[in-house]
């Protein structure tokens, strides 16, 4: 599939008063054309940072300081900010994290969708621009769209205004949309409801879009692709079938037990990761997951493992994939050689 972007070993910063925080250490990735990536990962893995490096949204005290962001063709790091201005909500857009903070509290719904139009297609009239708005509120299934036109963000519901969200992100059919856990806070029915919307948009629009979650349940449903970062860095890389039914790194094993499965007894609890995230002002020298990992040697902690290919676009950083590994407590042991038709 030829790629709509990539990413390639993207290094991000925030320079702190206590000291370099190494968010990002050398991510790489891409989208093909028409493709749903999922970007996996427990809080504080890069996953925000990351996509905020992409539509250079990134706080004052950031730093991209290596890397290339290939959209197209083009080096976003060295566009101009006037031209990554004109990117942002046209040909790339983003659904963030948490919709209330990015619409305007005083300016009605309808009216903040039409602008994102206007910015980007100043030639198009008022009646135009409206009428559009309309059909985008229709095909986020806002009800009544002409009356909730004029509604202000605090009179809709987190669903609704995450719709108008999704709405305004689509507003200038974007070739690559970035949705930053755009359904966490959502209760289940609506969250199927807007997944279903971003599969449509996919097939109808041929749409690429990186879906942001730690939530690998919700990546099943909608990826083709799945990226699962750690410590800002990316540990696996696989089509979907072989994340759920062939995953290659001890982290990945560790994210899908912790998945709360519909058939699963609800007395039954999930299996949590134990332990917590490195502090990225002191990245480990090793690989990052080794302190929680139960199948780390020695040196797990010492070396970071290179990315290796383990089958067709299937990739994962271990220790464990080295074939003088020993076979005892190896979870993978055996399996490296293993068919992935
Ligand atoms: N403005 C900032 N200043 C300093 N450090 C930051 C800033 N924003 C993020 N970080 C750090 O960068 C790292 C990656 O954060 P990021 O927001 O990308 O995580 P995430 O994977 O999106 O997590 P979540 O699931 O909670 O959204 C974390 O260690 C975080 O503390
Ligand atoms: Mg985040």
């Amino acid at each position: 599939m030829e790629p709509i972007l990539t990413i390639e070993n993207l290094k991000t910063s925030f320079m702190t008063s206590n000291g370099e925080v190494q968010a990002v250490r050398g991510v790489s990735f891409s989208v093909g054309r028409g493709e749903i990536v999922g970007l996996v990962g427990e809080s504080g893995s890069g996953k925000s940072v990351t996509s905020m490096s992409i539509l250079r949204l990134l706080a004052d005290t950031a730093k991209i300081k290596e890397g290339k962001i290939l959209f197209e063709g083009e080096d976003l790091t060295k566009c101009s900010k006037a031209r990554m201005r004109k990117s942002r909500g046209g040909k790339i857009s983003m659904i963030f994290q948490d919709p209330m903070s990015s619409l305007n509290p005083l300016i009605p719904v309808g009216k903040q969708v039409g602008e994102m139009i206007r910015i980007h297609h100043p030639e198009k009239s008022k009646e135009e621009i409206r009428r559009e708005v309309l059909e985008l509120f229709s095909g986020v299934r806002i009800p009544e769209p002409e009356k909730r036109y004029g509604s202000f963000p605090h009179e809709f519901s987190g669903g609704m205004r995450q719709r108008v969200m999704i709405a305004m992100a689509l507003a200038n059919r974007p070739e690559l949309l970035i949705a930053d856990e755009p359904t966490t806070a959502l209760d289940v029915t609506i969250q199927d409801q807007i997944l279903k919307q971003l599969r449509e948009l996919e097939k109808q629009f041929g749409t690429s879009i990186i879906f942001i979650t730690h939530d690998l349940g919700v990546v099943a449903e909608l990826c083709d692709r799945v990226i699962v970062l750690y410590g800002g860095l990316v540990m696996e890389e696989a089509a979907i079938d072989d994340i759920f039914e062939r995953p290659r790194h001890p982290y990945t094993l560790g994210l899908l037990a912790s998945i709360p499965s519909v058939d699963q007894d609800k007395s039954r609890r999930l299996q949590p990761i134990p332990g917590s995230p490195p502090d990225m002002t002191k990245p480990p020298e090793g690989c990052p997951f080794a302190p929680r990992c139960r199948y780390a040697r020695r040196v797990c902690a010492e070396e970071l493992p290179e990315m290796t290919e383990v089958g067709t676009g299937h990739y994962s950083r271990c220790w464990l994939l080295d074939p003088e590994a020993p076979a005892e407590n190896n979870p993978f042991c055996g399996k490296r050689g293993e068919s992935h038709e």
